[in-house]
């Protein structure tokens, strides 16, 4: 058995997964998450899913290389079809787009039971998955990650059924990101300014409307 090295995104990720839970990763590919979960005594036992047959034997493969077939089930299945009778209690969902997150929640019932934590790490659109999200759930927890040069945005939230309403840089960078003041947060915003200052030049050099790139980057430069 060879002890699993996670890189700091999903290092983050497992981070916030809580002692003693079983864990549900949706999406799993390599089955690293639930293997270094349950291989340090975080979760219980796991469940490992993923909708394409690939990264299914290579889940696999991975979990009876490390003795812990016994602690994960793993198998094929669309976002959380089918998971009821697993019990999770800690799902994350990592490593996809913010809306097909955002669908894979919509999808599930079981997710909207009490004491279900989601731990959510979209690669893109984190502002359409707040957005949704803003329909019932909590957000309780929030981290900006860099590795390898990118920004990584981790979203923790649970269904309490109240609906909120984010402003437009909450949804794009995250309420509890921006009240933190971390550096890590901070340099995520330069980032992203500096990323919308060249949208913004593209369009002036092809004569197109600035308004709504210009609003997006003083409300971000306010943040400062
Ligand atoms: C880029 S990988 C991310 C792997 C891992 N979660 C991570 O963050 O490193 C995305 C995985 O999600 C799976 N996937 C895409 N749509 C899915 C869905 N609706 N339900 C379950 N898995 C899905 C893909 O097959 C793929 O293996």
């Amino acid at each position: 058995m060879k002890q699993i090295k996670l890189s700091k995104r999903l290092l983050t990720v497992a981070s916030l997964v809580r002692n003693g839970s079983v864990v549900a990763d949706i999406g799993t590919d390599h089955a690293y998450i639930p293997i270094y979960l349950v291989q340090n005594g975080i979760s219980k036992r796991a469940i490992a899913t993923d909708i394409n047959e690939g990264p299914i034997l290579r889940a696999r493969q991975n979990i009876i290389e490390n003795g812990l077939r016994d602690k994960i089930a793993c198998y094929v299945a669309s976002g959380l079809d089918g998971i009821e009778p697993q019990e999770p209690t800690d799902i994350t969902i990592c490593g996809m787009g913010g809306e097909l997150i955002a669908k894979i929640i919509d999808a599930s019932s079981y997710i909207r039971n009490d004491g279900v934590n989601l731990i959510l790490q979209p690669m893109t659109s984190a502002l359409e998955l707040r957005e949704y999200l803003q329909n019932g759930f909590e957000i309780y927890n929030e981290k900006v990650v860099f590795e390898d040069g990118k920004y990584y945005q981790i979203i923790c939230a649970r269904y309490d059924g109240k609906p909120r309403k984010y402003t437009s840089v909450e949804l794009e960078m995250g309420k509890i990101n921006i009240e933190s003041g971390e550096k890590i947060f901070l340099d995520f915003l330069e980032y992203t300014i500096l990323k919308k200052k060249k949208i913004l030049k593209g369009l002036i050099a092809g004569n197109c409307n600035t308004e709504k790139i210009e609003a997006e980057i003083r409300e971000l430069e306010a943040l400062r």
